[in-house]
């Protein structure tokens, strides 16, 4: 009989409490088969003790006592010989089939479950995937709101530019007829007053008329030109700071959009991320438990095996112990092999492991410069990146 035939008989059914044999004091009579019920009693209390002892011996000399009885059935009367075999088969047939059956599917169950673990995690990826690509979709539209914020904020730049270049000739014509005007508003020297020579009291008189208004005249018209281009400068003085408080806002409102661009691509580059991890951690924590789970099921499943095995052959013996031609019967039992088709566990296949997939730019980067703010004008420039991925 097969060793591993230990296992079954510690780890199933035997009762605790000692045989369910029918006590009959005609087998004490039968020292074989004394034996025999004494080798299946320790078997039986072996399964209370530790655990950890092997009923092997007990089984060798059950296997022993089994064959030798084989061998000398003619000694013992044929109503008992029936007896026991029918408490030995009912046994094995009503409980110790049933067990290896059940336990088979019990195993089978675990490595079963393991595609559900494993489908779990691609839906883990599946609903992080899920979700990163609705963020996804949500950032171009981000990114071209941006740019037309930038180009609206360069024109309204180019408009200042232009304002200030104007107001710039501006001062320069201001200065000018100011200047002029104020080396105009003065007290003429003495000598304008002299008369010519010969001249009359009266040309005199009309002369100095005459050069009093055209002075005047000049100092007058002057001064006003004065007051009017300082007029205008003042005027565009104040456009000019109006424009620049209109660069200021847009410019404002432009990082304002450049900030809720960033935050989103750093968003979803972490969600990626996230998704990636979680993913590997469900894979690695998966395949890890199902090496374990898979390695002592195949040891259990193969002792599965060799106690079916065991048992058809001690079913085998016993039939052969109540024929007609006992020792060739036995011998055919030795010979015999055993199916065990319906005890084998379907194993599984894991599913491959997929590849993370993370956005190519991250908010910082060269290539999310150079694909997001793409085409953005020089004279309205975007700000430093303020987003959690920048300071990493
Ligand atoms: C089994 O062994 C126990 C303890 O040695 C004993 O009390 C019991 O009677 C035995 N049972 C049989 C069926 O021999
Ligand atoms: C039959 O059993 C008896 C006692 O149990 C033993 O003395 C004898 O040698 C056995 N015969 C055979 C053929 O094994
Ligand atoms: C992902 O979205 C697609 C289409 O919106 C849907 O068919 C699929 O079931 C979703 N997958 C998961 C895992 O949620
Ligand atoms: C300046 O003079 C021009 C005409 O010469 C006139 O049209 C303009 O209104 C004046 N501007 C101011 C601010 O006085
Ligand atoms: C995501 O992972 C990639 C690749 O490991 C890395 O370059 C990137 O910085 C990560 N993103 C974030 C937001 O941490
Ligand atoms: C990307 O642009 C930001 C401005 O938002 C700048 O601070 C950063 O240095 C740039 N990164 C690279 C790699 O060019």
């Amino acid at each position: 009989m097969n060793v591993v035939l230990a296992s079954f008989l510690l780890a199933l059914v035997w009762p605790s409490d000692g045989l369910l044999w029918r006590q009959d004091a005609q087998r004490d009579a039968h020292p074989r088969l004394a034996s025999l019920i004494a080798s299946l009693n320790q078997t039986a209390r072996l399964k209370l003790g530790s655990g950890a002892r092997s009923s092997a011996p007990y089984l060798r000399s059950l296997e022993a006592t089994l064959l030798a009885m084989a061998q000398n059935t003619s000694q013992i009367p044929s109503q008992l010989l029936h007896g026991v075999k029918s408490d030995v088969m009912t046994m094995v047939s009503n409980e110790l089939k049933p067990r290896i059956i059940t336990e088979h599917s019990q195993i089978q169950s675990q490595i079963a479950e393991f595609s559900g673990l494993f489908a779990k995690c691609e839906e883990v990826r599946g609903v992080g995937l899920n979700e990163s690509y609705s963020e996804q979709q949500a950032i171009p539209v981000l990114i071209a709101n941006h740019k037309a914020c930038r180009k609206q904020e360069s024109a309204l730049q180019d408009r200042l530019s232009a304002c200030r270049t104007a107001l710039q000739s501006s001062r320069l014509v201001d200065a000018s007829t100011c200047e002029s005007a104020r080396l105009l508003d003065r007290i003429p020297e003495a000598s304008v007053c002299s008369a010519l020579n010969g001249e009359s009291a009266e040309a005199y008189h009309q002369r100095m008329l005459d050069v009093f208004r055209d002075r005047l005249k000049n100092i007058r018209i002057r001064r006003l030109l004065c007051q009017n281009t300082t007029g205008a400068l003042h005027l565009q003085e104040s456009a000019c700071d109006t424009q620049a408080r209109e660069v200021e806002e847009q410019r404002t409102s432009c990082n304002l959009m450049q900030r809720q661009l960033d935050a989103s691509a750093c968003d979803l580059s972490m969600s990626m991320n996230t998704t990636c991890s979680k993913y590997q951690a469900c894979r690695s924590q998966a395949t890890l438990s199902y090496d374990l789970v898979r390695n002592t099921v195949k040891a259990r499943e193969s002792n599965l095996h060799d106690e079916w095995k065991a048992l058809k052959h001690i079913e085998c013996i016993l039939e052969a112990m109540v024929g007609s031609n006992i020792m060739s019967a036995a011998q055919e039992c030795g010979r015999a092999i055993y199916s065990v088709a319906h005890l084998m566990v379907v194993y599984i296949t894991m599913p491959p492991c997929q590849a993370c997939e993370d956005l190519a730019e991250v908010p910082g980067t060269a290539d999310y410069n150079a694909t997001v703010f793409a085409d953005i004008p020089a004279n309205a420039p975007v700000t430093e990146c303020a987003a959690s991925c920048c300071f990493t």
